[in-house]
C-alpha cells in the first residue's frame, strides 16, 4: 500500500512514530521521513498510525 504524508499538516505528535517504528522517523522536531511504499507487515500499524494522528496528516492510498 502506497502513503502519502501530508507535511503541511504534520505537527510532530510522533504518533506514527510510536506505532509504526520501521515506516515513520522523526528528525528533530517537524522533519518526518517515512517509507511511502509500506510493507505488507506493517499495514495494521500504519492504519492504527494514521488513525491516531490528531491532524490526520497520513493519508492511505489504494492497496
Ligand atoms: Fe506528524 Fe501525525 Fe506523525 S502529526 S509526526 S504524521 S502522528
Amino acid at each position: 500500500m502506497q502513503i502519502v504524508v501530508d507535511l503541511t499538516r504534520c505537527q510532530g505528535y510522533a504518533q506514527c512514530v510510536f506505532l509504526a517504528p520501521e515506516v515513520f522517523e522523526l528528525h528533530g522536531e517537524e522533519a518526518l521521513l517515512y517509507n511511502p511504499a509500506v510493507p505488507d507487515d506493517q499495514l495494521d500499524r500504519v492504519r492504527q498510525a494514521a488513525t491516531a494522528c490528531p491532524v490526520q496528516a497520513i493519508l492511505l492510498g489504494k492497496e
